[in-house]
């Protein structure tokens, strides 16, 4: 992996890269990785354009969740984009006990890299990779390039309930209301849906921060050395879910490229 890779995600996993080794003990409990599914797997039910020969593109696709529940419940076919092995390989193994390898792809690469050519996708989905390509503006001139005209553009974030910026790493890309609509429409392409997940994630996000924190306990009695480091993700954990309760309202948004 490329030290530009492996910065990329350990910031969209807010953690240190010394850490980045131990991610997947302490996120072994965790299939899915910080997206609303559930809210996905509806919003893309209500897109009656798509059928079972539909292609979709999951870009930084983590464990498969995602792709693999979309394709377990509508037949498409997927290819998933991640940079992170053993994420990959876990996508792999579920794939199979979904019985839906034959229709999923799981590529090990940099999204900057498979985004720079490109495709022609029915759908492209970014879950949970925040500001990865700067402003949504940026985010949605990228995502634009995977997909046909008609295709569609699931985006899974949020925006500022209050205010029109954030001063926190990884959080730049957050605007208001107004200016996200307007970032994500700039291109002249149509908003057909927008779920609001903030109730559903904040639930999630509790539990996740409980199964992460036993990892981090557990892992710390095997590598002393690392507990500050494990302390100091943890905290980052617990400070995003307040950040995520208090300031950011979370939103699935379909886009279609006109
Ligand atoms: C927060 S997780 C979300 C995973 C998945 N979308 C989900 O919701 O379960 C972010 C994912 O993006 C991947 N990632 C971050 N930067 C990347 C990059 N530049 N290239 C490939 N994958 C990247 C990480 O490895 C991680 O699996």
């Amino acid at each position: 992996m490329s030290t530009k890779s492996e910065k990329s995600i350990a910031d969209s996993l807010e953690v240190k890269k010394q850490l980045l080794p131990h991610i997947p003990f302490l996120l072994q409990d965790l299939w899915v990785l910080g997206s609303s599914i559930d809210q996905i797997i509806e919003i893309v039910g209500s897109l009656k354009s798509l059928c079972p020969l539909t292609k979709i593109l999951d870009l930084g696709c983590g464990k498969g969740a995602v792709s693999i529940r979309l394709v377990a419940r509508y037949g498409f076919h997927a290819v998933g984009i991640d940079a992170m092995t053993p994420f990959l390989e876990e996508a792999e193994k579920k794939a199979a006990e979904y019985k839906v390898s034959h229709l999923c792809q799981f590529i090990n690469q940099d999204i900057h890299e498979y985004v720079s050519n490109d495709h022609d996708y029915d759908l492209v989905l970014l879950a949970s990779l925040g500001g990865i390509f700067g402003s949504f503006k940026n985010t949605i001139a990228k995502l634009r390039t995977q997909i046909h005209l008609g295709g569609f553009m699931i985006i899974d974030d949020g925006y500022l309930r209050k205010r029109n910026h954030l001063n926190r790493k990884g959080y730049g890309h957050y605007k208001n209301y107004n200016n996200t609509i307007r970032e994500l429409t700039f291109f002249g392409d149509q908003l057909i849906n927008q779920v609001d997940t903030s109730a559903v994630s904040k639930d999630i996000n509790v539990e996740y921060l409980s199964l992460i924190k036993r990892r981090g306990e557990e892992l710390i009695l095997k590598h002393r050395e690392l507990e500050k480091d494990i302390s100091d993700y943890i905290h980052l954990q617990e400070e995003e879910c307040d950040v995520l309760k208090n300031e950011i309202e979370g939103a699935s948004w379909v886009i279609r490229k006109d």
